[in-house]
């Protein structure tokens, strides 16, 4: 599974960048949005993730991430999760972009994750911008009111809308410059996040795809391992823990 050069770029990186989509969460049971079964499969995103479709029904909207909401928090990480957890501690630098919006990362133990498209657990007043209070709480399925009246939103990036600058510009910059870029469980159809293995490679980084399925990136890789994350993670954490001697 691990080819010659991928194992070189593994034993000499020394910033690796790792984005990943909702593919690496599919194995804790968390739908993705284009696979089989997946969301936008039986859901139109115009009606449930745009401005437009909250301004238009807010209850079928906020009940619909409310849903998401307890479907992440009934689910656990999976081992590749975990794999890039323990990685950050074998690379002098390990940068983790995620276009997911759950939390599982963080679960595992990653720390420092680059949310590109915000976290499902991080709501907010749709006209003031304030924090929601009730985060914590279990997840209702009835709209919530700002001090100031406006309607609590989900804190997810929806179709039309710009990405948190900050974050956007971290994952680029980690791009530009780490040696070693993995594209793991994403279908590498959303910009801006889709052109992030596109900037490493122009930088001269090795990239390497890890899906189930090729993505609409995969002849752009150097490299593309098939297979679900969660087996083919824990395999490169293994071999990096050889090649860099940590048993
Ligand atoms: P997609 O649903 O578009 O793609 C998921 C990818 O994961 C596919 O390429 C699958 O082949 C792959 N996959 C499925 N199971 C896997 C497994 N066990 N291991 C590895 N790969 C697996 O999800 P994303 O690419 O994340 O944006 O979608 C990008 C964005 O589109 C999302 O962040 C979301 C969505 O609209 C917003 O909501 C803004």
């Amino acid at each position: 599974m691990i080819s010659p050069s991928l194992e070189h770029a593994l034993s000499s990186a020394r910033h690796c960048a790792v984005l990943t989509g909702a593919g690496v969460s599919a194995e804790s049971g968390v739908p993705t949005f284009r696979s089989a079964g997946g969301l936008w499969k039986n859901h139109n995103p115009q009606e449930l993730a745009t401005p437009e479709a909250f301004d238009a029904d807010p209850a079928l909207v906020w009940s619909w991430y409310s849903w998401r909401r307890r479907t992440v928090r009934d689910v656990n990480p999976n081992p590749g999760h975990y794999a890039l957890a323990e990685a950050a501690a074998l690379f002098p630098r390990l940068t983790l972009i995620t276009q997911n919006v759950d939390d599982l990362h963080q679960r595992a133990g990653s720390s420092g994750v680059i949310e590109l498209h915000g976290s499902i657990e991080r709501c907010r007043c749709s006209v003031c911008d304030a924090p929601y209070h009730g985060d914590n709480a279990p997840p209702t399925d009835d709209v919530q009111y700002c001090r100031c009246g406006g309607a609590i939103r989900p804190g997810v990036v929806w179709f039309g809308e710009s990405l948190p600058m900050a974050a956007l510009d971290a994952a680029q910059q980690a791009a530009g410059e780490c040696d070693l870029f993995l594209s793991v469980g994403t279908s590498a159809i959303v910009y801006p996040a889709a052109m992030l293995p596109m900037i490493a490679r122009q930088a001269g980084a090795y990239t390497v795809e890890i899906n189930t399925a090729p993505s609409a990136l995969a002849h752009e890789m150097d490299e593309c391992i098939t297979g679900p994350s969660g087996v083919v993670l824990p395999v490169l954490l293994e071999t990096l823990r050889r090649l860099r001697g940590s048993a």
